[in-house]
């Protein structure tokens, strides 16, 4: 397979240089002149090399086939000037063939150490689920940004079941169909739909401040609530991964609707969502997408080659540091990430991730799973019951934002703020909202009676608080 640098040395002008492949496969026409490179063009995709008094037989083409075996090549003698072309792929030397099936096995060896990210220099790259939070991805288009969230939820879905996942996708496409599928908690590709979704996660963790604040000293993280809960007698709790892909579109889509109806109930995720086991990634094509409170609260940043040299908005140094230093190139599949980690040494690691098609991730949330794998209920939220009227209103997110008590939050209260909604108040029939807190009377007495335990809002007193 050929490097595709070692061709820029033939741009120069009047080059008299040859490479040795074709040295070696080709004989010169006039054999008192040496066979040259007359010319090699560089544009988008590939290499062209002109060759000058070249000719090739069929021994010769072998001879090039051979030292050419694992390069893309085109052979063009329909030049002008006697001239004969070869074309090489500049991107030629992408690992496709390292994919998210082949490396089942790494990664299922490999559990405790977390995400895996791809193959570095160093070796296989993961990153603990611990130390994951936030993240923020960006890169220019068509360089494996929305691949690499599939695999990353591959590999969440398969082999760590104490996560589920929501998508976000307002481009509708590389997430689409996964709804239903274990471990898939909602898939959201409207603007209503996502607005929703951060509506039910500020809901949730609304719900599981209550829960930790169970104790004097509540646990500090989700991990030491779950190995507290069982003593208490309270419910195991999952994290909950959202992924938003086509971040700017999100972001945009907020313009003419009152208070910035998606962000702002973002930036309060971000702000305390990770304490709670709610973590986000976001991607989108330019860092600059990203508002600096977003950045800040971000503390992993994953790019692929994004083809602007300096400038940038965050992490500048490091940024070109993956350039110059760690060899990040214009390779789809290649990331770059920034491990905002104190206690590591190096900031900046890039590597190759595996390429995950729809089949693999279907395989990954269907048929990886253990046969112990934890089954989550109601999509992995905390159950509750509400009121039509309550759901369809759907303006609990912003209630909670403006610090409305849950314990004040009547009919009358959300009012307010569905009046400060158009555009919501115009979705009433909310299908994600009603996927996870279905409208329901409260249960009859004697039924509630019947459970052996009694269920999480029966202990909080859901029912008669909204
Ligand atoms: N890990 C990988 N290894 C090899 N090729 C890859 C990898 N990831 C992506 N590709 C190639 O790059 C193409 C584009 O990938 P992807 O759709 O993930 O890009 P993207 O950055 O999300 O683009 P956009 O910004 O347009 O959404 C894929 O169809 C695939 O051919
Ligand atoms: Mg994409």
């Amino acid at each position: 397979m050929r490097n595709k640098n070692e061709f820029d040395k033939y741009r120069t002008e009047n080059s008299n240089q040859c490479p040795r492949f074709i040295k070696d496969s080709f004989t010169p026409i006039d054999p008192t002149r040496p066979i040259t490179v007359r010319e090699c063009r560089k544009d988008e995709a590939s290499y062209r090399l002109y060759i000058e008094n070249g000719q090739i037989d069929s021994a010769g083409l072998k001879t090039l086939h051979n030292s050419l075996r694992n390069t893309k090549y085109f052979l063009d003698f329909s030049a002008n000037n006697g001239l004969i072309t070869i074309e090489f792929g500049r991107y030629q030397e992408l690992p496709k063939a390292f994919s998210f099936s082949e490396i089942t096995q790494l990664l299922e060896n490999n559990r405790d150490r977390g995400l895996f990210l791809g193959l570095g220099s160093f070796g296989e790259m993961f990153c603990s689920m611990d130390k994951f939070q936030h993240a923020i991805l960006f890169g220019a288009t068509g360089f494996g940004k929305s691949s690499f969230l599939r695999s990353l939820v591959s590999n969440i879905l398969a082999f760590h079941d104490d996560c589920v996942c929501s998508f976000i996708d307002l481009k509708g496409i590389d997430f689409k169909g996964l709804e239903g599928l274990p471990g898939i908690s909602l898939v959201g590709s409207t603007y209503p739909e996502a607005v929703s979704i951060l509506d039910l996660i500020l809901l949730e963790i609304t719900l599981r401040k209550i829960l930790f604040q169970q104790w004097q000293n509540p646990p500090r993280s989700l991990s030491e609530y779950n190995s507290w809960a069982p003593a208490a007698h309270l419910p195991e709790l999952p994290r909950h991964i959202l992924v938003i892909d086509e971040f700017r579109m999100l972001r945009e889509s907020d313009c003419g609707y009152i208070n910035e109806n998606a962000m702002s109930r973002l930036e309060y995720i971000l702000r305390v969502g990770r304490a709670y086991g709610i973590h986000l990634i976001l991607s989108s094509q330019r860092d600059i997408d990203f508002t600096s409170n977003i950045v800040t609260n971000c503390s992993n940043c994953f790019f692929t080659f994004h083809g602007s040299n300096g400038g940038h908005a965050f992490y500048g140094e490091l940024i070109d540091e993956a350039y110059r230093n760690k060899g990040l190139r214009a390779i789809p599949g290649m990331i770059a990430w920034i491990n905002n980690d104190p206690d590591s040494k190096q900031k900046v690691y890039v590597q190759q991730t595996p390429y995950c098609n729809d089949f693999d991730m279907y395989a990954a949330a269907s048929v990886l799973r253990s046969p112990k794998a934890k089954v989550w209920e109601n999509y992995g939220f905390i159950p509750c019951s509400f009121s039509a009227d309550v759901v369809n209103a759907r303006c609990l997110g912003r209630a909670i934002l403006a610090g409305v008590d849950l314990q004040d939050c009547n009919d009358e209260a959300l009012m307010r703020f569905k009046e400060s909604d158009k555009f919501l108040r115009l979705n009433t029939q909310d299908r994600i909202h009603q996927m996870v807190h279905k409208p329901e009377n409260p249960a009859p007495a004697d039924k509630k009676t019947e459970k052996t335990e009694p269920s999480l809002p029966e202990r909080l007193r859901w029912e008669s608080i909204i």
